[in-house]
């Protein structure tokens, strides 16, 4: 009789087990695909299949939003603060992702809508987020805007004596009353980059607590007869990695409310910290935590507010916290070139689709699909015909070649809502990921979109 070899029998008894396992543990989704390029794994099958379908189905530039990643962080800073504070309303500051179906998504959580612009009042509203879960707050507002919020029912976020003087006679006109904060500027640095440090004595927003500019604007809108006064504002900056700040902010705006209440008898519906929570860009960061940011503030204001006498809701209003680490920007290898100072990988997005890089020297992780092998010294170079267009300078990545899948982690938020048809190339489309299902949330701009509103007389 014939003996097989043991190879034989090893596969005999051996495959159906492998083929059962195999089949008892369900496929990777795409959703495991994307933590696998957050875990710098992007060379793992689950990776290399989901952005590759990703590709195949939409085409790159791609932005990609996961679901379970904004739902995870929305969770997260929701029962940290409210383990905190009974009296708290969040807000999403809508300019960090203006999407409606990412604002839809964050809504369903309870939040209102932070707003900056006559535009993003409208994009609420198409959501049916009320009037009074809308925060409009912008340091320079036209007419059309405040006449907006004002018949929105929306709170304004007063930025000057300029606006409110306007915000009353648009009011007056309107024979509505307006509802109003002031945005106080409480002069703290939160030790942010620069040009998103908005809190500190030389920026241009909100009202000085120095000098009593901020005392002076609420004495002055109490004898105003179409506006009520209900609140107190700040925002000190964006990408705050270190609760210090925050807890120095909290301080004097639990200070300027007793002030207010002594002085002139105000006592205020809410106090909002504003956003400003930020992430871990890079491999092995460590940020704080919306726990650990709540657990220092709840101190502050527990002492303020028994000084105070009564308890206004706590408003804070994120954007980046929730959506940042659930975007990829997907993009495609054109060309590989060695010149005798780099190597640049040249890939099919620029400072046109993710700007950050270039605009703030912000670091973004960069994730090559599919390799692991021949790690070397690289520069991430976008398609826009300028010199500084590179999403990452002399990073240690596997080489890849023309063809090739990148992708750029943490871009979730001022990445699409900052980017531009500059270089006449159209938007890229947008991608929400439930699982293994994939939804056109936002269609790829076409090259006739490149001509929409032109006129050639000539
Ligand atoms: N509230 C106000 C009044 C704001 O001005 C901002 C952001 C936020 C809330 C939300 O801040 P967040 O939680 O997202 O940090 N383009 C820059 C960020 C600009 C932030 C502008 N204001 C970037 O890409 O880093």
């Amino acid at each position: 009789m014939w003996n097989p070899p043991l190879f034989f029998k090893i596969a005999f008894f051996c495959l159906p087990m492998v083929w059962f396992s195999a089949s008892a543990s369900p496929l990777p989704t795409i959703h495991d695909g994307l933590v696998k390029a957050h875990q710098n794994e992007a060379f793992h099958p689950a990776a290399v299949a989901a952005f590759t379908r990703l590709q195949r189905e939409f085409g790159t530039p791609l932005y990609i939003y996961d679901r379970q990643i904004i739902d995870e962080q929305a969770e997260c800073l929701k029962e940290a603060f409210s383990s905190c504070f009974p009296k708290l309303h969040i807000f999403y500051a809508v300019k960090a992702n203006t999407n409606l179906s990412l604002i839809r998504l964050l809504r369903k959580h309870g939040f209102g809508a932070e707003v900056i612009s006559g535009g993003e009042i409208l994009t609420a509203r198409k959501l049916k987020v009320p009037g009074s879960e809308i925060m409009f707050t912008s340091s320079s507002k036209s007419p059309w805007e405040i006449e907006l919020a004002i018949k929105e029912g929306a709170v304004l976020n007063v930025d000057s004596l300029d606006e409110l003087n306007q915000v009353e006679v648009a009011a007056s006109r309107a024979r509505k009353t307006a509802r109003i904060s002031f945005r106080v500027n409480p002069g703290v640095d939160p030790h942010t980059i620069h040009q998103i440090n908005t809190g500190i004595s030389e920026s241009k927003f909100g009202l000085h607590l120095e000098n009593g500019i901020a005392f002076h604007a609420y004495s002055r809108a109490l004898k105003l007869p179409h506006v009520k006064i209900i609140g107190a504002h700040c925002h000190i900056g964006s990408q705050i990695t270190e609760p210090e700040g925050y807890r120095l902010t909290a301080e004097k705006m639990l200070e300027f409310a007793f002030e207010l209440k002594e002085k002139l008898g105000i006592r205020l519906e809410f106090i909002d910290l504003g956003g400003g929570i930020g992430i871990p860009y890079q491999d092995d960061q460590t940020v704080m935590t919306p726990m650990e940011l709540a657990q220092t503030l709840k101190p502050v204001w527990n002492q303020g507010i028994e000084r105070l006498g009564y308890e206004p809701t706590l408003w804070i209003e994120p954007g980046r916290f929730f959506v940042a680490p659930a975007g990829f920007l997907l993009t495609r290898v054109n060309s590989v070139k060695t010149t005798p100072v780099k190597t640049f990988v040249n890939i099919d997005a620029g400072f046109n689709t993710l700007v950050r890089p270039v605009m703030y020297q912000a670091y973004h992780r960069v994730r090559v699909v599919g390799r692991r092998e021949n790690v070397v010294k690289l520069d991430i170079a976008g398609d826009v015909c300028e010199t500084g267009d590179i999403f990452a300078a002399d990073r240690m990545l596997p080489k890849p070649r023309a063809d090739d899948l990148v992708v750029i982690l943490d871009a979730g938020a001022y990445g699409f809502s900052m980017a531009s048809e500059y270089n006449a190339r159209p938007l890229p489309a947008e991608v929400l990921v439930n699982g293994d299902e994939v939804t056109v949330i936002r269609k790829r701009g076409s090259n006739e979109d490149l001509f929409r509103n032109q006129l050639a007389p000539y």
